[in-house]
């Protein structure tokens, strides 16, 4: 085996994808797509501590996803509703704190009170951080920290700046970027957290992805060497 370079990271993110063609696959509807994903949701939240994740962000809808029919939508806010539901109850089990990353607007408000509910029911939680990305597209996380500086009155902003005006500006830069089905981009999700960020793109399509797969990405990632700009 090559030489580990890193510690496991202690921020992973993961691009979910593949529920759809998981269900092609199968000749069902997308629906069924979704809510396996959501199994697989679970399988890697119970993973993650004994690797060392601290912090997990999930991406679990995008801005953008907006613009897919009436009926995929429905379908994934009654799954979010379930997994919000399901999270209220399980949350002090695992010791799991949840924070969200996203806009509110135009989520519907009966999950906006979930959300809120769960975030303030499990600050106290020292366990694994899950943070979902719910509602979110980076440049406008970005554009948002802009404007709230410029809403300060501020004329010369540094990085830092930025940084600390996220929408989870506690939340460390994440060390790993996994992303799976194969595809290879970024989607608009966290432009500016993966400035140095490892990635890992894996064929497996989320649906059936699960704690051997999470395995193969950390591993893989003790064995990246990360140079930061230096030699
Ligand atoms: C990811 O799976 C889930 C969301 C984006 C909400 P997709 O629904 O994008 O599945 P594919 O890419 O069509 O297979
Ligand atoms: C990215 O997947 C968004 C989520 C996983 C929530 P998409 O399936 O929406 O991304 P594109 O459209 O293929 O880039
Ligand atoms: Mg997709």
């Amino acid at each position: 085996m090559s030489q580990t370079f890193n510690p496991p990271a202690q921020h992973i993110a993961i691009i979910m994808d593949g529920n759809g063609r998981w269900a092609a696959a199968r000749n069902l509807p997308r629906s069924a797509g979704h809510k396996e994903g959501a199994k697989a949701v679970r399988r890697v939240i119970e993973a993650a501590p004994a690797l060392g994740i601290k912090f997990l962000t999930l991406y679990a809808f995008s801005t953008e996803n907006w613009s897919r029919p009436k009926e995929e939508i429905n379908t994934l806010m009654d799954l979010l509703e379930k997994t919000l539901d399901e999270y209220q109850k399980s949350a002090q089990k695992q010791n799991l704190r949840i924070w969200v990353s996203g806009e509110r607007e135009p989520l519907p408000p009966q999950i906006l009170e979930k959300i809120d509910r769960l975030v303030q029911s499990t600050a106290h939680y020292d366990g694994l951080t899950l943070n979902l990305a719910l509602n979110y597209g980076s440049q406008q996380e970005i554009t948002h920290a802009v404007n709230a500086l410029i809403a300060q009155g501020k004329n010369h902003i540094t990085p830092q700046d930025i940084s600390a005006h996220l929408f989870q500006p506690q939340l460390p830069a994440p060390e790993l970027i996994i992303r799976t089905s194969g595809e290879q981009r970024l989607s608009n999700f966290l432009l500016w957290q993966a400035a140095y960020s490892e990635f890992y793109f894996t064929p497996v399509l989320w649906p059936d992805f699960n704690e051997e797969e999470l395995k193969k990405a950390v591993l893989e990632y003790q064995h990246r060497q990360r140079r930061f700009g230096g030699i």
